[in-house]
């Protein structure tokens, strides 16, 4: 009965971890909380009423059983039946059972864990790392791939994904830009949503769908200077405007939970951020979810200089609004402080609460255990191969094309295959690869083999490995490409070089791999590079050396067969970029929606200032024109809507899909504007010499208002311009007085 919880007045709680072994429940008759024709908040409540505070404590944290091959992520953890969550299991669903069932039979009340593991880009089916995802520039292609990650992951037990990233990063000297959707908050938004779908599914089926949790909350790739786990200072005007969007996306499609991030934001860390783990998640937004921190987040305010006595944390981090804390121990003290009248027990209540809403939401009481089905029965199907292989195409960017080398088809009889990511499987698994497993990717070396045409010849020499000064493979590599037609070398990073804790200062090709491409181009053969890596490079002075330059990303299991079509010419690549490539390290941040500058001097002096390849940037083997953008009317006024159009056309030869991006321009507001803000994308496919009309339903509150520091709406009246491609902006008035809305 809520108000009067039997934990309140239990003085002989006992401690986290035990259980008492009594039954609270009548012999012969379930309690409420077991029936599932129940409302969820009934038999939440129900459920709470029943607890003891140690009860109540260890629902609130999460354990490691287990070891776990991410470096940062080693540990052990000591497994009691009454904790509410594990991380990281995958030794499978005969031993993960056996410890379910000791929480469903053996303890008291017998709540059922939840086990959350890292499915981000795929589980055994790995799909293109998230920001290749993103370069598709087709949401569609997430929704598929994250729901095929479910349909692998939630037979066997996972039914918590702590997936999708949607930090926002403009700095691709961190590591973890490979997770999430690259710089721009619409894309983000709208990727962070397909996400949710694609794992929670449209109506969540227990056994089919994940709970998702949006991670990192947030600023995470704020990260200074693009090392991992630092400081990040980040304006409340930047907070509204780019890092918070896609989150507020995601909470808006569904998500279960998020998690709260490592870094300190602007001076209070993540875990213990009440504006943005309260205010702004519960108060505006309403989330009705749960927060777990990430790994060690809580112990970790010692070293951020909060506090190292692990009773501050914890009382920090639960009143922020932190729900469950990530293998720390920190929360032990719960009991403690609740007795000595330290930690009100309705903050503890309600944390446990949402905790047990989501339990019940994935219907884990009624179903809890994992199946002991055969992996091939649900894993790797198929037609599971064929959705990762058809997003890999859509994720590859042609970023040069000098006279039109590639396509390569029809133009060589022997074609040479150099560099080490030419036949790498964690370069095509990536980072966070899930349970995939590296000899089962399709290599480029294995794409070229399955996809040569008939009569074609494969020369294969690595050359060189990453890493390290050693060119005795050159002679051998050189040799081919001297008997081939054409050559194809495939460079970059390992699979590994992206991801957690792998910021580099120097995100040029690294050891004698720009050597071996400026060998191999000295030949003046036709030559290709593809490039592997989980972020952009640094080609300052490797891009002049290629003239045309496939960017693969780390494009998942069939990304090998994906990459070879693209080469061959049988798959016209499409791939925009979704993050800006800088001219060199220098240049970072750099990124599409920048303000502008208050003169025209202040550029660098060595060199312009403009990026190699900027956001939205992708060739393709055919052209489009692009007509003006024409308006269906020259005014808008608030809560209306106003219609826009252009036209496309496919002036080439090939088929091809090409992305419509909508920019805004608002060149006069209180609050200074980007240059140019994305409010739309959309993909199409056109024929050769067909035209699409492609229309944009602009919304003056959604589309043309900004955020200030606070989160507020304001609509300001005035002049705007509307582009979409190369033809003309169109310029239309907003009209109407200044207008503030509600806070987000
Ligand atoms: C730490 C990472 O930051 C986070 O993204 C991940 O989900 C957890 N470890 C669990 O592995």
């Amino acid at each position: 009965m809520p108000g009067k919880l039997q934990s309140e007045k239990n003085s002989k709680a006992p401690k986290p971890g035990k259980s008492s072994g009594r039954f609270t429940e009548k012999p012969g008759v379930a309690a409420p909380y077991r029936n599932p024709r129940l409302p969820v908040d009934e038999r939440v409540e129900d459920l709470l009423a029943r607890m003891t505070i140690g009860e109540k404590t260890d629902q609130l944290m999460q354990t490691f059983v287990g070891e776990s091959d991410n470096p940062n992520n080693v540990g052990s953890g000591s497994f009691r039946p009454t904790i509410g969550s594990v991380v990281g299991f995958w030794h499978g669903a005969g031993p993960q059972n056996n410890f379910q069932r000791m929480a469903v039979e053996q303890s008291r009340l017998g709540i059922p864990i939840m086990w959350g593991m890292d499915v981000i880009h795929g589980q055994h089916t790995i799909f293109p790392i998230p920001l290749a995802q993103a370069c598709s520039f087709n949401p569609e292609l997430t929704r598929m791939g994250c729901e095929v990650a479910a349909l692998e992951s939630a037979p066997a037990g996972v039914n918590w994904t702590f997936a999708p990233m949607v930090d926002i990063c403009r700095d691709p000297r961190w590591g973890r830009v490979a997770e999430g959707f690259g710089e721009d908050p619409h894309v983000g938004s709208r990727f962070a949503a397909a996400a949710v779908k694609g794992f929670q599914g449209a109506k969540f089926v227990p056994g089919r769908n994940m709970a998702s949790c949006l991670k990192h909350f947030c600023g995470y790739g704020f990260s200074e200077g693009g090392r991992d786990y630092s400081y990040s200072d980040i304006s409340r005007q930047t907070l509204w405007e780019t890092v918070l969007p896609p989150f507020h996306a995601g909470v808006n499609a569904g998500a279960m939970t998020l998690m709260s991030s490592f870094n300190d934001i602007t001076g209070t860390p993540a875990v213990i951020n009440r504006y943005t783990l309260t205010e702004v998640l519960r108060t505006r937004w309403g989330f009705k979810g749960f927060v777990v921190s990430d790994w060690n987040a809580v112990s970790q305010l010692a070293r951020q200089g909060f506090s190292a006595d692990p009773k501050a944390q914890t009382r920090a981090a639960l009143a922020a609004g932190n729900d469950m804390e990530m293998v720390d121990t920190q929360y032990l003290c719960i009991p403690e402080l609740v007795r000595d009248g330290r930690l009100a027990v309705k903050v503890v209540n309600e944390a446990v609460r949402r905790v047990l809403r989501v339990k019940f939401r994935i219907g884990l009481f009624e179903m809890p255990y994992a199946s002991e089905r055969p992996l091939e029965e649900y894993a790797l199907l198929p037609e599971y191969l064929a959705k990762a292989e058809a997003a890999a195409a859509e994720t590859l960017v042609l970023l040069k094309n000098a006279g039109g080398v590639l396509p390569l088809a029809g133009k060589f009889k022997t074609l040479a295959l150099l560099g080490p990511a030419a036949a790498n499987g964690g370069c095509m698994k990536g980072t966070w690869g899930g349970l995939g497993s590296e000899a089962r990717m399709t290599t480029i070396e294995m794409g070229l083999r399955e996809k040569l045409p008939a009569g074609c010849r494969l020369l294969h020499a690595r050359g060189c490995d990453f890493e390290g000064a050693d060119r005795s493979g050159f002679a051998e590599a050189l040799a081919a490409a001297r008997e081939s037609d054409a050559i194809v070398i495939c460079l970059g990073e390992p699979g590994d070089g992206s991801g957690e804790d792998q910021s580099r200062a120097n995100i040029r090709l690294h050891g004698a791999q720009e050597d071996l491409l400026r060998e191999a181009a000295a030949l003046g053969k036709p030559l290709a590079l593809v490039l592997c890596a989980g972020r952009p490079l640094d080609l300052f002075t490797a891009e002049p050396l290629a003239p045309a330059i496939l960017n693969a990303w780390q494009p998942g299991i069939r990304g090998g067969a994906a990459i070879a079509d693209v080469l061959l010419g049988n798959v016209n690549p499409s791939g925009r970029l979704a993050i800006t490539f800088p001219r060199t390290a220098g240049h970072i941040p750099t990124f599409h929606a920048q303000r502008r500058r208050s003169r025209e001097q202040g550029f660098y002096r060595d060199m312009g200032a403009e990026p190699l390849y900027p956001f939205g940037h992708g060739l393709s083997y055919t052209t489009f024109s692009y007509g003006n953008v024409t308006l269906g009317a020259r005014k808008i006024r608030a809560g209306r809507a106003l219609k826009a159009k252009v036209t496309v056309t496919n002036t080439g030869l090939r088929p091809g899909k090409e992305t419509v991006l909508w920019y805004v321009s608002d060149p006069e507001a209180g609050i200074t504007q980007p240059e140019l803000r994305l409010i739309g994308f959309e993909k199409i496919e056109l024929a050769p010499g067909e035209a699409k009309e492609v229309a944009i339903r602009i919304d003056a509150w959604r589309d043309l208002s900004y955020p200030d520091c606070d989160g507020r709406r304001i609509l300001e009246p005035g002049r705007f311009l509307l582009r979409a491609g190369t033809g003309e902006p169109a310029e239309f008035v907003l009209e109407g007085a200044l207008r503030a809305g509600r806070l987000e």
